[in-house]
């Protein structure tokens, strides 16, 4: 089982603004952004998010994910009806969800959304990190990172720099 953030912050590493908003990581994006994006859609097969991205989601044009996706949420007890074959509600502890997911035959796993990706890296259950980095500095909003009980240390793979000043990094966690 792989777990792997794929996530856009401010050079101030937050990853939308308090109310949610994240109308300021789409001027920066493009085509070659939209591609890798997609290639590594295509390397994943299940989505993990947390009930506010989801619900950000929600307001998209269209449903973007081929993949299924699992929301987590203690308050949600429903998906809307249209999507019950495309995304499905859980209320896991990180270690709990993954064991599940493998059990399903799901093995490589996309986490996403801010408190989520946290509370897996709280259990040290993040194997890769893909950190797109946007040269504007917003000051404050919802941190991509946030407290952990010890340190994490990760391999640094690769950085690319895109159109518009993006820079990509792309680290493995490093297991002793
Ligand atoms: N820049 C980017 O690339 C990027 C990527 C993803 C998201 N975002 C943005 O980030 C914002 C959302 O991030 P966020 O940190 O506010 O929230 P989030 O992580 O998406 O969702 C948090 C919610 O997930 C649920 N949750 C988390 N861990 C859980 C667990 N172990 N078991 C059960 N439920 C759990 C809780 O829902 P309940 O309160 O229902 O219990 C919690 O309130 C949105 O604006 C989104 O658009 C940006």
């Amino acid at each position: 089982m792989k777990t792997i953030v794929y996530v856009g912050t401010s050079l101030d590493g937050f990853i939308a603004r308090d109310d949610g908003d994240i109308g300021w990581l789409g001027q920066y994006e493009s085509q070659e952004v939209f591609r890798g994006f997609a290639e590594f859609m295509d390397t994943i097969d299940a989505v993990v998010m947390g009930r506010r991205t989801f619900e950000k989601v929600l307001a998209y044009p269209s449903w973007p994910y081929r993949k299924k996706v699992f929301v987590l949420s203690r308050t949600m007890t429903q998906i809307p009806e249209n999507l019950r074959s495309k995304a499905a509600v859980v209320s896991m502890l990180p270690g709990e969800l993954l064991t599940y997911l493998a059990s399903q035959g799901f093995s490589n796993v996309y986490v996403d959304g801010g408190k989520v990706i946290q509370s897996f890296l709280r259990e040290d259950r993040i194997d890769r990190l893909i950190v797109t980095r946007i040269p504007l500095v917003i000051g404050r909003g919802i941190p991509l990172f946030g407290g952990l009980d010890h340190d994490l240390r990760f391999a640094h793979l690769k950085t690319e720099v895109f159109a518009n000043g993006l820079v990509q990094s792309r680290y493995e966690r490093i297991r002793d």
